[in-house]
This record gives structure tokens, C-alpha cells and sequence, in this order.
């Protein structure tokens, strides 16, 4: 299964979908660069999303908040105070990590073994431990459980230290504590500051939601497993705001709706599961996981919380601005409830990228390709004509000329035309449409299907309404 992962990887990279970023100095760890098929990929999976939550639902509105923002809002959302990892080093190989993560590995470690019983009661202490800050504690309970590091192989750890995930800068040219401004770790926070002003100026009604997408960043400790933990990342995330009461019969709906939302993206029941947690943010009264079976193991994809009316309050408190809705419903103020759907853009797409990737082995040849649902491949069709002479480019350009307006497809007609198909099972092109003789008798063309490779010859007419209806979702 690792050499599974370490082959999407290199694919990724290879056919233009991921680059490690300014990789001719070696690369900035856990930062990546997107290229020409990783960006129409990326922007189909977004578009997707904004559609879903903005066009099928008439009470979502979006918006697009600033990266900065005033820095008391992180003191409000609690991020100054308590968005940490707790970090510890290992003296001999001069490594760092998370406490908490190398505790998970060795908790999985023991589940694997058949042994989910210490699986559980380890999550359970390091819970406890974790909840009240018990640092030395937690250390010794990584020293009796020999927790060793991967590179050293020792137990010789130093002591944990809270770690604050957010990225600082300075405004201004004078470089003071009233200055420090930070990149935003959530774009929730956009949203929640905005939720007056968006409320009165598109005259919404509780319920309703905001959906924004848009980059976020946290100096992660822990940064491995290619895209799935970055840096620098793109957020989607919905606060869909209720009447206080209703809250948890919304979560119920919307964690249903976002399931049934990944398994249209074509990704099998099979490999999704639902995670409930058990421990609780302090802002939450209730929040789930949509868990993905990575090559590396379930993890999560998407997150929908319960956030109560934590972050509106605090917001209140701290700006001294009310935060309160009218509702004529039932002619009160109050303060509304939030359920929250958040998912990383990024890990969404290494998510479709696992899913898609193929490699099949037959009596006759071996063949890779990516099965993407047609809606998200970052190239609809190649237009290939067979030869390069008695008019058959001309006439693939012309038909080129006809969709290129609605589809992003590719026009290639060097090489030959197994290679070409091969090039573009590679990059996930779900329709390979051949130009031969035949077309300049009768205007038909054939279809090749990727995943099939079967061939239907069909009139080019109809080439236009067959690719419309695979690629909607
Ligand atoms: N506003 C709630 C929030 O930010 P979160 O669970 O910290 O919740 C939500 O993040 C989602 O954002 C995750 O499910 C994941 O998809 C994505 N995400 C979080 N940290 C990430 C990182 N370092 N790299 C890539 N994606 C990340």
C-alpha cells in the first residue's frame, strides 16, 4: 500500500498534476505547487462544490473574506489562546514531532496487531492527558509505551512543548507586538465576521448558510503524506446558520448531504466511513468526520461540526458589536446556531486522485490510467486524427473549433495513435475521439472510452450532446 502511494506520487509529479514547490532548491516541505492537469482538476472539484452548495440550495450565499484579518478575531475564535500541537523532539536523530500523532500511529499499531482493546484505553489516556495539559505526563506515557522515532529508533525524548499552528507577520513598517497580524488558519472566521453584513445586504432568513473557498495556513509539525497535510492549503467550508434547537437535527442533514455528495463524485461506499467524535471541541456539541480509505489508511476528508453559538458570542463580546437576528418566525432576538461543513480542497483532490488512479495488469500488457468521473477529468476529450495528411487534420480542427467553447479538450495529432490513447488514459481523458477516412466519407468519428477502451463510431453531431451529458454531475 505504501508502494501504491509512492506511485500516485510519482504519477502526480510525472503527468503534471503535483509538483513539490520551487523543487529546483529542493522543494519547501509540505508546500506544492499545481500544474496544468493538477489545476483544472483542482478547479473542477471547487467549482463542483460552489455550485452544490450555492446553486442547489437558494439560501447559500457565498462570499470571498480576506486572507488578513484583524488580529483580534483569532483572540475571539480562540485560536491565540488554544490552537496548538503538542510537540516534542527526539535528542538523537534531532527530530521533531507531535506528540499526539506518534501516540495514534503506536494506538493503530496495536489495532492492527488485533489488540483493540490497548488501542482504545492508549487513545483514551492520551485524551485525558491531553485534555488537561498534563505535558510530563503525556511523556511518560510515550516512554512506557516505547515509542520509539522512526529515524533514531530511541525513546530519548525531550520534554512536550505547545506548539501554535499559525503563521505570523507584520503590517506596517514598524515591527511591534500591536502589528502581528497571522494567515488565517480557518476561512470560517471570514464568514462569522461577515455573518451581519451578508444576512442584511442578501436579506437572508435562518436558516441559511455562507459557503466560501479559500487559502488557509498552519505551520504544521507534522508534515508528510504528500497533499494530505500542508501548510499552505484551500479551505471550502459552508456555515449554514440556525435557529438555537434545530442545530443538531441540521447536522444529522447535512453529514448526510455530504456523503452522498463524495459517492456522486464517483467514490465507492466501500471506501467511506463516518467518524463520530467522542471528544469534543470546546465550541462544539457535536462533530463528525467523512473518513477516506487513503492508500496509507482511513483519514479524514471532510469535517462537519456542531458549533453552537460559540463563535458569533465571542465575536460579540469582543467587537461589542450585537450579533443578533430577528426572526419573525417566532418574534425573537437571538443569536443563531452554526452547523459547519469544511473540507480541505487539496485533500479532496488527493482523494479523487487515489480513487482514480488504475493499474491494471492483463495476459497481454500492463496499463495505467486515471478512471476520473467525467464531470471532474481536467480534459474532456483529445481530438486525434490518424495521420497527419489527406485532410484529417483539418477536419479534427474543425470539430476542435466546435467544442472547444464548452469542453476543455486537446487537439494532438503527433505520435502514434496507441501512444496518443496511452498519454491520455495517463492524465484521466475520459473520451478519445479518432479521425479517419471514414469521417470525410459520412462526418462520423469514433469514441473511445477509457476505461473500457471499447470503440463506438458515432455522427459528429452528436458529439456535442454526448459529452454534455457525461460530464454533468
Ligand atoms: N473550520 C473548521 C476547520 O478548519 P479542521 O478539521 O481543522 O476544521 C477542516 O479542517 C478540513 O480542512 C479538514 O477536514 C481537511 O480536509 C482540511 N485541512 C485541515 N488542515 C489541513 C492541512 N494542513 N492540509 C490540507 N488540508 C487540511
Amino acid at each position: 500500500e505504501i508502494s501504491l502511494f509512492k506511485d500516485i506520487i510519482a504519477h502526480a509529479k510525472e503527468y503534471g498534476f503535483v509538483y513539490p514547490s520551487s523543487e529546483i532548491y529542493d522543494g519547501l516541505q509540505a508546500v506544492y505547487d499545481f500544474g496544468p492537469y493538477g489545476v483544472e482538476l483542482k478547479n473542477n472539484l471547487k467549482r463542483l462544490w460552489w455550485e452544490s452548495m450555492t446553486r442547489l440550495n437558494d439560501n447559500i450565499v457565498g462570499i470571498d473574506a480576506a486572507i488578513f484579518m484583524h488580529p483580534t478575531t483569532w483572540k475571539a475564535s480562540g485560536h491565540v489562546d488554544s490552537f496548538n500541537d503538542p510537540m516534542v523532539d527526539n535528542r538523537d536523530s534531532k527530530k521533531r514531532y507531535r506528540a499526539d500523532v506518534l501516540i495514534e500511529e503506536k494506538a493503530a499499531a496495536y489495532e492492527q496487531a488485533g489488540d483493540p482493546v490497548h488501542a482504545k484505553e492508549l487513545l483514551s489516556a492520551m485524551g485525558k492527558l491531553m485534555d488537561a495539559e498534563n505535558f510530563a505526563a503525556l511523556r511518560d506515557l510515550m516512554i512506557n509505551e516505547e515509542i520509539t522515532c522512526p529515524i533514531s529508533g530511541t525513546s530519548n525524548w525531550t520534554e512536550i512543548r505547545q506548539f501554535n499552528l499559525m503563521f505570523s507577520t507584520q503590517v506596517g513598517s514598524v515591527a511591534d507586538e500591536t502589528s502581528t497580524i497571522y494567515l488565517r488558519p480557518e476561512t470560517a472566521q471570514g464568514i462569522f465576521v461577515n455573518f451581519l453584513n451578508v444576512q442584511k445586504t442578501a436579506r437572508m432568513k435562518v436558516p441559511f448558510g455562507i459557503a466560501q473557498i479559500g487559502k488557509a495556513f498552519r505551520n504544521e509539525i507534522v508534515a508528510r503524506q504528500f497533499i494530505f497535510r500542508m501548510r499552505e492549503f484551500e479551505q471550502m467550508e459552508m456555515q449554514y446558520f440556525v435557529r438555537p434547537g434545530t442545530e443538531l437535527d441540521w447536522y444529522k442533514a447535512w453529514a448526510d448531504t455530504r456523503v452522498k455528495w463524495h459517492k456522486a463524485l464517483g467514490i465507492p461506499e466501500s471506501k467511506l466511513r463516518r467518524h463520530d467524535h467522542e471528544k469534543l471541541a470546546h465550541y462544539a456539541n457535536a462533530a463528525l468526520d467523512i473518513e477516506y480509505e487513503f492508500p496509507f489508511g482511513f483519514k479524514e476528508v471532510e469535517g462537519i461540526h456542531s458549533r453552537t453559538d460559540f463563535d458569533l458570542k465571542a465575536h460579540q463580546e469582543y467587537s461589542k458589536k450585537k450579533q443578533q437576528y430577528f426572526d419573525p418566525e417566532v418574534n425573537q432576538n437571538y443569536i443563531p446556531y452554526v452547523i459547519e461543513t469544511s473540507i480541505g480542497a487539496d485533500r479532496l483532490f488527493l482523494m479523487a486522485f487515489c480513487n482514480a488512479y488504475v493499474e491494471e495488469e492483463s495476459q497481454e500488457k500492463q496499463r495505467t490510467y486515471l478512471k476520473f468521473h467525467p464531470a471532474i477529468a481536467p480534459v474532456k476529450a483529445a481530438i486525434l486524427p490518424l495521420t497527419k495528411k489527406d485532410g484529417l487534420p483539418e477536419k479534427g480542427k474543425e470539430i476542435f473549433e466546435k467544442l472547444k467553447y464548452d469542453f476543455n479538450i486537446i487537439y494532438e495529432d503527433a505520435a502514434s495513435i496507441g501512444k496518443r490513447y496511452t498519454r491520455q488514459d495517463l492524465i484521466g481523458t475520459p473520451f478519445c475521439i479518432a479521425v479517419d477516412h471514414q469521417t470525410l466519407e459520412d462526418n462520423t468519428v469514433t469514441i473511445r472510452d477509457r476505461d473500457t477502451t471499447e470503440q463506438i463510431r458515432v455522427p459528429i453531431d452528436e458529439l456535442h450532446a454526448r459529452l454534455s451529458e457525461a460530464c454533468s454531475f
